[in-house]
């Protein structure tokens, strides 16, 4: 039996158009049509400028430079989410310092950041740079944020590597920080295999890191640098992909919601299995489907049900491990912690592939039943097919 994956790209059917003409005009390196114009549509669907590169990492990597930051700096940011979203800071000379998440919507929490900036203002040991991680689909909440960052003269750099197509107050994401960066990772809600993009609402800002991205080349002929740069570009043959997919965003947005709300649906009558939340504020695409699993309701541990799951051949993920748990940020400042330990041991990502077939995600509800305590279970739902309600997969 093939096993069922956490999150796989899908493609929509016009990508290879466009890296078919890349081969055809020969335009296959880092400049050529596909950049420029994957650039202005993305540019177009988030409302800002935007530079293509080769990873989100080296997005959030370009953005902290962009924003000053550099040897000796603390840099403020979530502490509940990849390690991609801390490790620029180092690369950059500067300290991370952590910020926990608040139940409401898994993201940083406003006034644990509140706090924290009052008491680094006295220290006099202010942040160059606050990254707020929009997690899983979903929005920090970015109005009172940006009220506090703005108090104490601290820019976002707002991470939505895992938020095209979100949300806030009518807003997408990305355009809550001085800069925003975008991910197209393989797992991620479209996807050019692996590549990122960086949005700011500052122009000069992104052409600098368009600059940078290519080795910082002057210009002119000789091959003459005044400034350090790396080799950050996203190829024109990739472009060609990411311009396919973006064709069908708002698709994959529906299309990963509803998988969503199907097991939401699905688990009504499980106690212990619950959706992480869905905040008022904005629409949550659920690019992965996450669920909080408690163990006494439940009866089983979150890590039970990964190892059951596992067994049915169906891969399932912890939530993030924050990073103030890691070993590799052990002695980094971190204020706050609990909320986002909490979501760490009882937090799992369920399959959530945008074209998991409705028989494989009725497979995977059907384990996770069966896994729950006996008072949980009720007839196989493999046996009595879906309620017609479950089916709708809209909120
Ligand atoms: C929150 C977050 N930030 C940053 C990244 C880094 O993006 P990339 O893999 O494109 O470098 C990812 C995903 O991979 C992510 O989930």
């Amino acid at each position: 039996m093939k096993r069922i994956l956490l999150s796989v790209p899908h493609m929509g059917g016009s990508e290879q158009t466009y890296v078919k003409q890349a081969f055809d005009s020969n335009w296959l390196s880092t400049v050529g049509p596909n950049i420029t114009a994957f650039e202005e549509e993305f540019g177009a669907y988030i409302g800002l400028p935007a530079v293509a590169l080769g990873s989100g990492t080296a997005g959030i990597h370009l953005g902290l430079r962009l924003l000053g930051v550099g040897p000796g700096d603390s840099v403020f940011c979530s502490t509940l989410t990849f390690a991609a979203s801390a490790n620029p800071i180092r690369y950059l000379g500067a300290e991370p310092v952590f910020i926990d998440s608040n139940f409401a919507t898994w993201n940083m929490d406003p006034n644990v950041l509140e706090d924290a900036l009052r008491q680094r203002a006295k220290a006099g040991k202010l942040p160059k740079a606050v990254i707020v991680v929009d997690l899983y689909g979903q929005c920090a909440d970015f109005e009172p944020i940006r009220e506090i960052c703005d108090r104490y003269g601290a820019p976002i750099l707002e991470d939505a590597a895992e938020a095209l197509g979100t949300l806030y107050q009518g807003e997408r994401a990305g355009r809550f920080g001085e800069i925003g960066v975008f991910s197209f990772n393989g797992n991620k809600i479209i996807t050019t295999t692996g590549g990122g993009m960086l949005v700011s609402h500052n122009a000069d800002w992104v052409n600098k890191a368009r600059f940078w991205s290519q080795q910082a080349r002057d210009p002119g002929l000789a091959y003459e640098h005044s400034e350090i740069g790396y080799n950050y570009r996203m190829s024109n043959v990739l472009a060609g992909i990411g311009r396919g997919q973006l064709k069908v965003l708002d698709q994959r947005v529906q299309q990963r919601r509803a998988i969503a709300f199907r097991y939401r649906d699905a688990f009504a009558d499980v106690p212990g299995i619950s959706l992480m939340p869905q905040a008022p504020f904005g629409l949550h695409t659920n690019w992965l489907s996450c669920f909080l699993v408690e163990e006494r309701k439940f009866g089983a541990s979150r890590d039970e049900l990964i190892e059951a799951l596992d067994h049915a051949n169906v891969e399932s993920r912890p939530v993030w491990k924050p990073m103030h748990l890691q070993p590799l940020y052990k002695d980094c400042e971190c204020y706050g912690g609990e909320v986002s330990n909490h979501l760490f041991t009882c937090g799992i990502c369920l399959p959530s592939s945008s074209s998991l077939p409705e028989m494989d995600q009725l497979y995977i509800i059907d384990t996770i039943r069966k896994t729950a305590s006996a008072e949980a279970l009720t007839p196989s739902l493999l046996e009595e097919g879906l309620p017609s309600a479950m089916t709708v997969g809209a909120d």
